[in-house]
């Protein structure tokens, strides 16, 4: 089986899919690595290492060549992938939704694509998944880039001086970025605070020393949703959150904000009349931005300025940390191709009926096959 890892090359993609040690590990299985030339340099990982760890580096056309499996982390097009072994697998985040015409067009080449991101979350899949993996990285990016914006320090500093107070964090979204969020910016010295529709998040912001803002005269969302994700709020309930996050907004130095819903646009969380209750010299970071966007003003890939509040829109966070995030990345497509590696055919082996391969499948055949491209 030859593995082929493109350079990818969409705007401001840094990211690589596989790295020396996940290279060392498909060798260990038996499989043959092609590397693009520099596939690796913007995430920090040379060629020579690439080679070292046993691959070939070579052009696109000959690392795709008879290839049976090509990684990458955005999708291709389908045409430069096109001296691939017939019914090749593209395995990677392909966006299916964003980039559905593209999806038909990798049934059309024949292409059996797996999309990364539709990995179904239960336990068994948990090392597998890159929106965990990625998302961790991009909380944690997101307070560092507040830090940077914003004029004035985090932690409590009592000097000779005089005192600089601590900054006051809230974050909005408590799911794997928000976590990380919260954890980042207390061990920065902040005081934190965080909210999200989830009941079951209460607890785990607690635990993380920060203070749970939560609407408690409409019911949220108890316990989690399908698969763990939001579903969309009612009206009743998007008011009284709209309300206690006019109240509590206006106090705060910076908010991150991360909530998502599946398969929809972002919900708005913060409006501009209530931007222009903060003070100036706020920060807001809206890691949503490239779905729609948490925050009114918010703009894809700038930094807005309303009311002296900047609003950073960094598009692809993840790849702002492009060397740590694509280790991780690597790291779930070995995990995923490796589980179902069957060593007499040097081969992975996908069962059709499997819950992961039923998730992520989206082409086969000639065919989009997935449900939720389907339906
Ligand atoms: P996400 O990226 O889809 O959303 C981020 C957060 O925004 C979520 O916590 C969501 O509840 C929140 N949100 C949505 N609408 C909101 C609103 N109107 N106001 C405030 N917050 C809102 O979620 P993510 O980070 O992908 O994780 C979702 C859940 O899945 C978590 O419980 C996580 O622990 C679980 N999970 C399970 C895995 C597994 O079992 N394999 C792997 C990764 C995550």
């Amino acid at each position: 089986m030859k593995i082929a890892v493109i350079r990818e090359t969409a705007a401001g993609e840094r990211r690589v899919a596989a790295s020396p040690e996940t290279v060392r590990k498909f060798k260990a299985l038996g499989a043959e690595l092609a590397v693009e030339t520099g596939a690796g340099l913007s995430a920090s990982v040379s060629d020579a290492e690439y080679e070292a760890a046993g691959a070939t580096v070579t052009d696109r056309a000959a690392t795709v060549q008879n290839a049976g499996i090509i990684l990458c982390v955005q999708g291709p097009e389908p045409e430069s992938i096109a001296g691939a072994a017939p019914g090749a697998w593209l395995v990677g985040s392909l966006n299916p939704f964003g980039e559905r015409a593209r999806i038909d067009r990798y049934a059309a080449a024949g292409l059996e694509a797996l999309a990364m991101e539709f990995m179904p979350r239960i336990t068994r899949a948990q090392s597998m998944d890159i929106l965990s993996s990625q998302s961790n990285l991009s909380g944690y990016k997101a307070v560092l880039d507040a830090a940077a914006e914003y004029g004035r320090a985090f932690p409590m500093m009592m000097t000779a001086a005089g005192t600089v107070s601590a900054a006051r964090v809230f974050v909005m979204g408590v799911g794997v970025a928000g976590l990380q969020a919260i954890a980042t910016a207390r061990r920065l010295g902040a005081q934190v605070s965080a909210t999200d529709v989830r009941a079951a998040t209460k607890e785990q912001i607690e635990s993380l020393g920060a203070k749970p803002i939560f609407v408690d005269a409409v019911k949220g969302i108890e316990g989690e949703g399908s698969g763990g994700y939001a579903t969309e709020m009612s009206p009743e309930y998007q008011k009284a959150q709209a309300e206690l996050v006019s109240s509590h907004i206006a106090k705060q130095d910076i908010v991150i904000t991360t909530a998502l819903i599946p398969g929809r646009a972002a919900p708005r969380l913060i409006s501009d009349a209530q931007i222009g209750t903060m003070k100036p010299g706020s920060v807001i970071v809206d890691l949503a931005v490239e779905q729609g966007g948490n925050v009114e003003g918010a703009v894809p890939g700038e930094i807005a300025l309303r009311h002296g509040v900047k609003i950073v829109g960094h598009r692809n966070m993840p790849s702002r940390l492009a060397a740590d995030t694509s280790a991780l990345f690597a790291r779930n497509l070995y995990n995923f191709l490796s589980a179902y590696w069957d060593r007499d055919a040097n081969a992975p082996a996908l069962p059709d009926d499997d819950e992961i391969v039923k998730g992520i499948r989206v082409t086969q055949g000639g065919k989009v096959v997935n449900e939720r491209l389907l339906g």
